[in-house]
């Protein structure tokens, strides 16, 4: 059995950015989830068609890294379904997020925090860790209550540094160890 998979669904190229570094720095598998309708108006409002088949079984590793946006407060479709179908083959999953809303915001009606909660609702013991990595912490301090540049910033490789870099490297501590 292998230790660990990085799952991700990104729509603009964050999400992506991270589980791509987070699978080099961790040396293992990456696999994207495929809607099957990937069209973002109808995942925006939830409604779901499903994801297709994947490449790599989760059952075969240890622990899942599961990577993706949030979009109105909700766990969004591809992530959703992912876990619902694959529920009984995960063991350990971590959810890792690059989103919009702040720590300061996190449990407020589109903050991150409500989500963690969904997904803790969902996997209960099996959910062991939550991460964010909120689009803000690369924006300069003139731009981070500024929505435009907000929606407008993606995460890259010459972005990724200061706080967010931080934060990452801590995360990653607690991922080589667990
Ligand atoms: C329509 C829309 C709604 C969003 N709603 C939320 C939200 O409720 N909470 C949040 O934290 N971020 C929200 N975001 C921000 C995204 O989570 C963020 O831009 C994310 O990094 C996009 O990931 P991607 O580049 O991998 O697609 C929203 C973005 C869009 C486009």
């Amino acid at each position: 059995m292998e230790k660990t998979i990085v799952y991700y669904y990104s729509r603009k190229g964050s999400n992506k950015f991270l589980a791509e570094r987070i699978a080099k720095d961790l040396n293992c598998d990456i696999e994207k989830i495929r809607p099957r309708l990937n069209i973002f108006f109808f995942m925006l409002f939830s409604l779901n068609f499903g994801i297709k088949k994947l490449r790599h079984q989760p059952e075969n590793y240890e622990r899942i890294l599961l990577c993706g946006p949030i979009w109105m407060g909700k766990f969004i479709p591809p992530l959703k379904s992912f876990v619902k179908k694959y529920k009984n083959q995960i063991s350990n999953l971590v959810f890792v997020t690059c989103c919009g809303s702040t720590f300061k915001n996190k449990d407020d009606k589109f903050g991150h925090g409500l989500v963690f909660n969904i997904i803790k609702a969902e996997l209960g013991e099996k959910c062991v860790h939550c991460e964010a990595f909120p689009i803000g912490l690369v924006l300069p301090d003139e731009q981070k209550d500024d929505s435009d540049a907000f929606m407008k910033t993606h995460l890259n490789k010459d972005n990724f540094s200061g706080e967010i870099l931080d934060r990452y490297e801590k995360f990653m501590m607690k991922m080589r160890i667990v």
